[in-house]
């Protein structure tokens, strides 16, 4: 390891974002710990080619076994790794699961983070390391009223979260600023409105169509049971967005940045593009619980769908208890000062995911 080589403490190394964010420093020449919990099944999947690649090129990858739950744990994690930068992405991130173990995301997504940043401060490493959060568009509850004049959440919208996740987060969020101006330490949040890619986790609405897509187009499965089809989601790709992680921890000074892409989509519209990546067209009729979607047109030889199959229905178990109905946000900081440039559009994200779906079966 040469002396100016940095290293990076990833919590949540095993999630969708943690997995991209590693690629991502390695490729930058960093030393990389992630922390992974332990379960009774393997959960390396979405690391597991750089933790393979370790005994042959890897020397700057390492995991530890560790939980945001457990304050002795994260302390000899950090004391041990001596992290430049920490970046914080462990949580229970399902919004609607998060309603069914309200206490247990307390204590990962909000404790969690007070657990990071107290260790820092114990350890005496307030100079030395600068820490990330992972914050989220779930803060802003998607009020109407909340949104700035130009139609938009931004870094001065007032925040109304509406599940136990958003409670928690916003908890995650007020505690990095605290440490911030209390103990002048290079803390940020990054306010990261939803984004999806091939690794994005099998029950989360993108995902969950883009697998469904495929598998009916492969005559593997009939129908796709959906929730609110109305909501809206301004919804980016993850590997753009660790990339702006990395970009906030290098600035000059500590800042809370929105990333987002401006763009809002209905769940419905998601729908419909995905299915048009298998030549499939739509057809919508009813309202509600009696929503469905029709096979109008098929158009892939490969794909053979019945015209008139019924593809889509609503289930109401997915309605959640307070919904979140619209999300966009305002990246014009995050473009200014960090000099952040997406590289993927909606489209060319659905088509990603749909192509690497259909591998799948
Ligand atoms: P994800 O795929 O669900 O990954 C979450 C990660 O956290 C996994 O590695 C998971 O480990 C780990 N984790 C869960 N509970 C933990 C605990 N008690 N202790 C330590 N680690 C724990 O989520 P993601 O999409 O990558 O999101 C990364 C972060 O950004 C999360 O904090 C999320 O809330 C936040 N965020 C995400 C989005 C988005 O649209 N993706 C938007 C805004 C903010 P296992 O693999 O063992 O489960
Ligand atoms: N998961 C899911 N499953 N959502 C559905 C379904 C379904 O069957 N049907 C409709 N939806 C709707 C949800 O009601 C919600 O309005 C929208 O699809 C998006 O749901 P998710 O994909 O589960 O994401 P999320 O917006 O609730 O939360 C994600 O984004 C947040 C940032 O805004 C997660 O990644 C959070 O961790 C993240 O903070």
């Amino acid at each position: 390891m040469s002396t100016t080589q940095k290293v990076a403490l990833v919590t949540g190394i095993t999630g969708q974002d943690g997995s991209y964010l590693a690629e991502l420093l390695l490729e930058k020449g960093y030393m990389v710990h992630g922390v992974k919990r332990r379960a009774s099944s393997f959960n390396t999947q979405r690391i597991d080619h750089i933790y393979q690649d370790q005994h042959e090129v890897h020397v700057n990858f390492k995991l530890h076994y560790g939980d945001l739950t457990d304050s002795t744990n994260i302390i000899r994690i950090i004391q041990e790794v001596q992290p430049d930068e920490i970046y914080n992405l462990g949580a229970m991130s399902h919004v609607m699961v998060s309603f069914d173990s309200p206490e247990y995301v307390a204590n990962v997504d909000g404790l969690g983070t007070l657990r990071i940043l107290e260790a820092v401060r114990l350890l005496g490493l307030t100079k030395k390391t600068r820490v990330y959060q992972a914050s989220t568009s779930e803060l802003y509850g998607g009020l109407a009223e909340n949104k700035n004049a130009a139609g938009f959440y931004d870094e001065n919208s007032p925040f109304y979260p509406r599940s136990p996740y958003g409670a928690a987060k916003i908890y995650g969020f007020w505690i990095t600023k605290n440490y911030r101006e209390a103990y002048n330490m290079f803390a940020c949040n990054g306010i990261l409105f939803n984004h999806e890619s091939p690794r994005r986790g099998e029950t989360f609405v993108t995902r969950k169509i883009t697998m469904a897509v495929a598998a009916i187009a492969k005559g593997k499965q009939d129908c796709l049971y959906l929730g609110n089809l109305n909501s809206q989601r301004d919804w980016g790709h993850a590997k753009d967005y660790v990339e702006a992680m990395w970009r906030i921890l290098q600035q000059d000074v500590p800042e809370d940045y929105v990333i987002a892409t401006g763009v809002t989509t209905y769940i419905r519209d998601f729908v419909i593009m995905a299915f048009a990546e298998v030549g499939v067209t739509l057809t919508f009729e009813g309202e509600q619980e009696n929503e469905t979607a029709t096979v109008a047109a098929c158009s892939n030889p490969l794909y053979q769908i019945a015209i008139g199959t019924v593809v889509l229905r609503v289930d109401p178990e997915y309605y959640r208890p307070t919904e979140v109905d619209l999300l966009i946000g305002d990246p014009t900081k995050s473009k200014t000062q960090l000099g952040w440039k997406p590289q993927y559009d909606l489209a060319a994200m659905v088509k990603e995911m749909v192509a690497s779906d259909l591998k799948l079966y």
